[in-house]
């Protein structure tokens, strides 16, 4: 439903269609166009595709190809300084430190909504609406209650110039740099094409789910703790003091409340009307606001229906909600119903059950890792926390404990968002009896009684016996595994109960298990000892950058393991490589090739590769192939229906040979192979002198030879 009628969209059919074909000429031909008089247009076309990728999460073209476009202008920007413009998108990128965040008034006072939390209260809420205004139905709007850090921008002649935190909401912190860094919000927006000279909008800063739990990811790897929850995350980002981090935390803004407007000229047929069309504005001027989530509907029992609806897809989302905020939709009636002293009169939150929930901190139990880490793991009262049930719950660190004031006896508030591993978000103090405990953590292996050691820039204890068992249960689990050596039907349980058993000791074990004893042992019938038998043979030809994960040094994960292995022929290469030369590999930094270099120092870990070659394991990779690979350095690009190999196939061996797969059609391309139905990459490819074209047929030949 369309309240407002705006002549075109934020980009028109006709505008995308011709962004398209602009965007394919940089692409392929910038040097023709390096002039201060194109430098606006490339400024627009970046922009469309920052709007296409953060706003309509619909990029036209690869990341790679924005790259190249992006470059273009830092080129040219950095060749012409007086040419940078305050709306270039390059002027988002962070490199100042913020002193400190000046406390700024807001145009008018951010105020919080009442809450509702069943049908009455929302029926309640009607009732009152309805006797104000005299109205015996009211059209409302539904939108996601976002749940994140709210904040306000101020546009003056269409420039973004303030961002401000809520503060106390009269004063908030001016955020502007930070804010500047969140690529869905525009630095420039054409308000003066309404008229609009000032304008002040509300909305909230997210983080969402998938970078949230990345982060966090990242944080435990550091030895961090997590946070509870991408709330947490989005304010937290947004009060860094260095606008380069801010920009790596990916954070997105969603607009929904204009709250100060000043006019240049008498309002004209553009006069907004209603809610749902202020947020159609903003979206039309490229703001993410939630046009595509947002409902209209006439009455509270429509308002009911839709709230219901929207919770059952709230795990759908890609962002955290916490409730839905409802609207009456006609601006007029709003400003009739006005506001109490504390909140609108014409909106109210409706909130979500909690994923929150109270339990008992019963006992610690510590557990020590595969690299010797002791994690503490807080067992507490089961309860039930957005759907599962929860009764333990990793407390990461003596430093989170400390932090949190953890006690043994604390009555403690968990959460749960969305599908992140449940958090203790505190401990209810005031809820104390005098006879809690505190948490000792131990100076000893829990496992193996040697002392625990800590070092300074970390927060974790580790055990360092090398011998230590409950480490190496760990690490064989670890080297089974799914993402490294693969071997089915070995699993936790078994890896834990094998050990138990004394069939399993180390990680060479594994290959010389006599999988014949498991006869007669619960569960393992003759089929399951033949399928384990298996898959324990198969793992011996795992490609080279398993192994490498499987082995279990620190900082490789599988990606550091995916490129050390195309740097090398065999395992014994690194250990032959220094510090310097291992920090020479694209992802590898000090960290991660002092990890490497130590572990190859280490006599046990080299005989135990050793030990590995001999059970068969086979510890080489396709290097050598790739050094004398006939591709070595040159591009490739697949295009059309290829008939005698399957795309991903063709790829590989491209790799294989030391060639590189590009994402689209540029100057970087060596060879296009153009399959059966090729299109617009062959014609595009066609324009570019440098480009070889080849047949499936004369691919195939240029491998073989
Ligand atoms: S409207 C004057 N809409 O929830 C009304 N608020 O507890 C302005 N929030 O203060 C607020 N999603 O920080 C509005 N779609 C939404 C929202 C939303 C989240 C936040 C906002 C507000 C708080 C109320």
């Amino acid at each position: 439903m369309r309240f407002f009628n705006f002549e075109e969209d934020m980009y028109s059919k006709e505008q995308i269609t011709s962004f398209q074909k602009e965007t394919e000429h940089w692409l392929t031909q910038a040097k023709l166009f390096i002039e201060e008089k194109d430098i606006v247009k490339l400024i627009s076309i970046i922009r469309f595709h920052e709007y296409r990728y953060y706003v309509e999460n619909d990029p036209l073209i690869s990341d790679t190809e924005f790259d190249q476009l992006y470059k273009i202008l830092e080129k040219f920007e950095k060749d012409h300084p007086g040419f940078i413009s305050k709306d270039s998108p390059t002027q988002r990128v962070g490199n100042s430190l913020i002193k400190d965040f000046p406390k700024t008034q807001h145009l008018v006072p951010m105020l919080s909504l009442e809450n509702s939390y069943n049908e009455e209260d929302l029926i309640d809420w009607d009732r009152k609406a309805k006797e104000l205004s005299g109205l015996s139905e009211i059209e409302y709007t539904v939108e996601p209650k976002f749940d994140g850090a709210s904040i306000s921008l101020v546009y003056e002649n269409d420039i973004l110039v303030r961002g401000i935190t809520r503060g106390d909401g009269e004063t908030g912190d001016d955020i502007t740099p930070n804010i500047r860094q969140i690529k869905s919000i525009p630095l420039m927006a054409a308000f003066s094409e309404h008229h609009i000279q000032q304008i002040e909008i509300r909305g909230e800063i997210l983080m969402n789910k998938s970078n949230f739990s990345k982060y966090n990811d990242s944080l435990i790897k550091q030895g961090l703790a997590p946070l509870a929850n991408p709330r947490n995350a989005a304010a937290g980002s947004l009060r860094i003091k260095d606008t380069s981090i801010v920009a790596k935390r990916n954070l997105e803004g969603f607009l929904y409340h204009v709250s100060y407007v000043t006019y240049s000229k008498e309002k004209t047929k553009e006069t907004i009307l209603s809610h749902a069309a202020m947020l159609e504005l903003l979206w039309n001027l490229g703001f993410k606001s939630p046009q595509k989530e947002l409902k209209v509907v006439k009455g509270i029992q429509a308002v009911i229906e839709t709230i219901y609806n929207f919770e059952k897809q709230r795990d759908e989302l890609p962002y955290e909600i916490d409730g839905m905020v409802i609207k009456v939709n006609s601006l007029e009636l709003q400003e009739k119903l006005g506001m109490t002293s504390h909140h609108p009169r014409w909106a109210i939150a409706y909130k979500f059950k909690a994923r929150q929930a109270t339990s008992k901190l019963l006992s610690v139990e510590f557990q020590i890792g595969r690299t010797g880490a002791v994690t503490p793991v807080a067992k507490i009262e089961p309860v039930q926390v957005g759907g599962v049930t929860v009764s333990s719950i990793s407390i990461h660190n003596e430093e989170y404990i400390k932090e949190k004031q953890l006690k043994i006896g604390d009555r403690i508030l968990i959460e749960r968002s969305g599908d992140v591993i449940p958090q203790i978000v505190k401990s209810l103090i005031d809820t104390r009896e005098g006879n809690e405990q505190e948490i000792i953590f131990p100076k000893n292996c829990p496992a193996c009684a040697q002392p625990l050691f800590k070092n300074e820039e970390e927060a974790v204890w580790r055990c360092v016996n090398i011998n230590c068992k409950a480490q190496m249960v760990e690490r064989i689990i670890h080297f089974v595994s799914k993402d490294a050596m693969d071997i089915k039907s070995f699993g936790e349980a078994n890896v834990r109960k094998f050990f138990d058993m004394g069939l399993l000791k180390d990680i060479p074990s594994v290959y010389e298990f006599d999988v014949q004893t498991l006869n007669g042992i619960d569960g393992f019938g003759t089929k399951s000892i033949k399928n384990l038998q298996e898959a324990i043979e198969a793992s011996k030809t795992q490609p080279l950058h398993r192994l490498i994960y499987a082995l279990g040094i620190r900082y490789v994960g599988e990606t550091t393991a995916k490129t050390l292995a195309q740097k090398i022929h065999s395992v014994y290469d690194l250990e032959h490589m220094t510090e310097e030369q291992l920090q020479e590999i694209d992802d590898v930094g000090v960290k991660v090739a002092k990890s490497i270099h130590e572990f190859f120092q280490n006599p046990n870990n080299l005989q135990q590769i050793k030990k590995l070659e001999q059970l068969g394991v086979i510890i080489e990779g396709k290097k050598l192939e790739k050094i004398s690979g006939n591709l070595n350095g040159q591009t490739f690009l697949f295009t059309g229906t290829l008939t005698q190999c399957k795309r991903n196939e063709a790829e590989s061996l491209v790799e294989q040979q030391g060639g590189k797969i590009l994402g689209g059609v540029s100057s970087k391309l060596h060879y296009l192979v153009a399959g059966s139905d090729a299109g617009s990459k062959l014609e595009k490819a066609k324009k570019i002198p440098s480009i070889k074209i080849l047949t499936e047929s004369e691919f195939l030949e240029l491998l073989s030879k």
